[in-house]
């Protein structure tokens, strides 16, 4: 896995957004799979900005959640898809039959999970995938101590995501199971990217970096995938050697 370090936020939001833009002009047809929270927040910001200045052209991507709270649908806002679709789809003018998403709030989660694996299957696999890190190290809802999963699957969530993802909802929300995309997934994209920023998540990050892979730190089977770069600003490498990019 190699590591790029930038100066603060913004430049890490350019450097990913320019790694998203170019992988979509070399392949129009690309299935992208975006993580939601505040990490991506910037990078959604300028990919819309790419998009209205004519730099690039979305109209033909295709987009694949990574994962949402079991419960929560479109209409609750700080879930997932609530999220997706304010910072990317609505701004990005993007057609429903762009984006398949996982709905929390299905009857049949299992068959919820089989579509998204379907999806993901039928349009040849993610081409490229952003994820962020949790404070535990999971990535999507892959939390720490659990077996890898290669396909999508529901979770209890870890105490430390109840807490942290408390962050996202105006009233204390019950956090308690989540749908995620297994780590096999992750994996098996053409080309993974992990962002982070700021100094809280610097430990966890190192752990991710440079630790042993664990299923402790979800985050660090990263170091296992072909081509995967973690995208970090200072904050977040402070606990790594590294230089500027
Ligand atoms: C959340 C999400 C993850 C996200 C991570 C970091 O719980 N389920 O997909 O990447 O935790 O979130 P943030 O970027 O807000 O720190």
């Amino acid at each position: 896995m190699k590591t790029f370090v930038y100066a603060d936020y913004d430049q890490l939001s350019r450097a990913a957004a320019t790694l998203v833009t170019d992988t979509v002009r070399s392949n129009p047809h690309a299935l992208l799979c975006i993580a939601t929270g505040d990490t991506p927040a910037g990078m959604m910001n300028y990919l819309t900005e790419d998009v209205r200045s004519g730099v690039v052209d979305f109209s033909k991507v295709s987009f694949v959640s990574l994962d949402e709270w079991v419960g929560l649908n479109q209409q609750d806002e700080g879930s997932c898809r609530h999220f997706f679709y304010q910072h990317l789809v609505y701004p990005l003018n993007l057609n429903a039959e762009q984006v398949a998403f996982f709905d929390g709030r299905a009857d049949d989660a299992e068959h919820e999970c089989a579509r998204i694996d379907q999806y993901i299957t039928g349009k040849g696999g993610i081409e490229l995938m952003i994820v962020g890190i949790g404070m535990n190290g999971h990535i999507g809802m892959n939390e720490p101590g659990l077996a890898v999963a290669n396909s999508s699957h529901i979770v209890n969530l870890d105490e430390v995501t109840i807490t942290v993802g408390q962050k996202y909802f105006r009233e204390k929300t019950p956090l308690r199971r989540g749908i995620t995309l297994g780590i096999g997934q992750i994996l098996e994209s053409k080309k993974a990217i992990l962002m982070a920023s700021g100094r809280k998540k610097a430990e966890i990050v190192a752990r991710a970096a440079t630790g042993p892979v664990t299923t402790q730190v979800p985050a660090s089977f990263l170091q296992q995938h072909h081509d995967a770069y973690m995208l970090l600003d200072a904050d977040a490498a402070s606990s790594l050697d590294y230089t500027i990019a």
